[in-house]
């Protein structure tokens, strides 16, 4: 458990939320280069009331990268290497209940991943970066601090919020069936993505805290009577992307307790460092 009251933060911004420079109280420092094992990223670099912010694109300048090849170790390694010790992310999904209705905030506390055929760790073997064989702990994998901090802040905004869900990831980039989604919501889900994972479970090898901010873009396939589109899922996301901004800057005010109990990284982690 760590209070880091103006700990650096890096920013995934999803599907809509491409510039960082829409959040209040965003000033903008520059762009940074990091070079990570699996290829350079550039970070767009800035302060939100003095705490240091890391911000990228998950799906690249202009929405080019589809999900299953977003380089999710480049993107999470860049982060930390660049010194953020939290990882808040902001996620287009889709719900698996009629009652969540699109326009809803979701500050998920559980994963489900259906998203096979993925690069999905850093502890891969021979000539890995990060040496041996490791089993990270996912018992809890969604940060209860910032989770706490990003509910509040979605209060204090007047946002539709759910402050906790479970989260399925598929691999994409199609959507859903309809028995796919009747499936999910008996298994225990309560939105889809294609994106949450590994993003989650590489910023936990690391020992980031991590949080998403997960905006319901639409009713899952088969619980409305039209077919589902990119377009649906992009006018949802651009009408409610000022307040996403809103709630995720005020939640990256200095000053606000983030206590969590998010196990640290591995030794290991020290030692690729240097
Ligand atoms: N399914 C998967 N990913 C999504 C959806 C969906 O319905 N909506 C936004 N991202």
């Amino acid at each position: 458990m760590h209070a880091s009251e103006a700990a650096p933060v890096g920013l995934i911004g999803g599907t809509g939320v491409y510039d960082p420079e829409r959040l209040p109280g965003f000033s903008r420092h520059g762009i940074q280069a990091v070079d990570t094992p699996y290829g350079a990223v550039a970070l767009l670099v800035g302060d939100v009331g003095g705490r240091p912010i890391y911000f990228l694109n998950r799906h690249g300048p202009g929405h080019q990268v589809p999900p299953h090849r977003v380089n999710y170790r480049a993107n999470v390694w860049a982060l930390w290497r660049a010194g953020a010790r939290a990882v808040l992310a902001t996620a287009a999904v889709g719900s698996l209940e009629t009652a969540l209705a699109p326009g809803t905030l979701v500050l998920v506390d559980q994963f489900m991943d259906f998203a096979g055929g993925r690069a999905r760790t850093f502890f891969d073997g021979e000539g890995s970066p990060l040496p041996g064989v490791r089993h990270t702990d996912m018992t809890a994998p969604y940060c209860a601090g910032w989770r706490a901090a990003l509910i509040a802040a979605g209060e204090q905004e007047s946002a539709k919020l759910s402050p906790s869900g479970t989260y399925v990831c598929t691999a994409g980039p199609r959507f859903e069936t309809a028995a796919e989604i009747r499936a999910f919501h008996r298994l225990g889900g309560t939105v889809v993505g294609m994106t949450g994972v590994p993003e989650v479970v590489l910023a936990r090898e690391l020992g980031l805290c991590y949080a998403a901010l997960c905006l319901v873009t639409n009713l899952g396939a088969g619980l409305s009577a039209a077919a589902l589109t990119h377009e649906e899922v992009t006018g949802v996301v651009a009408a409610q992307q000022e307040q996403m901004a809103r709630v995720l800057a005020r939640a990256l005010l200095p000053g606000r307790p983030t206590d969590c109990f998010c196990p640290p990284g591995p030794n290991a982690v020290e030692g690729a460092e240097g």
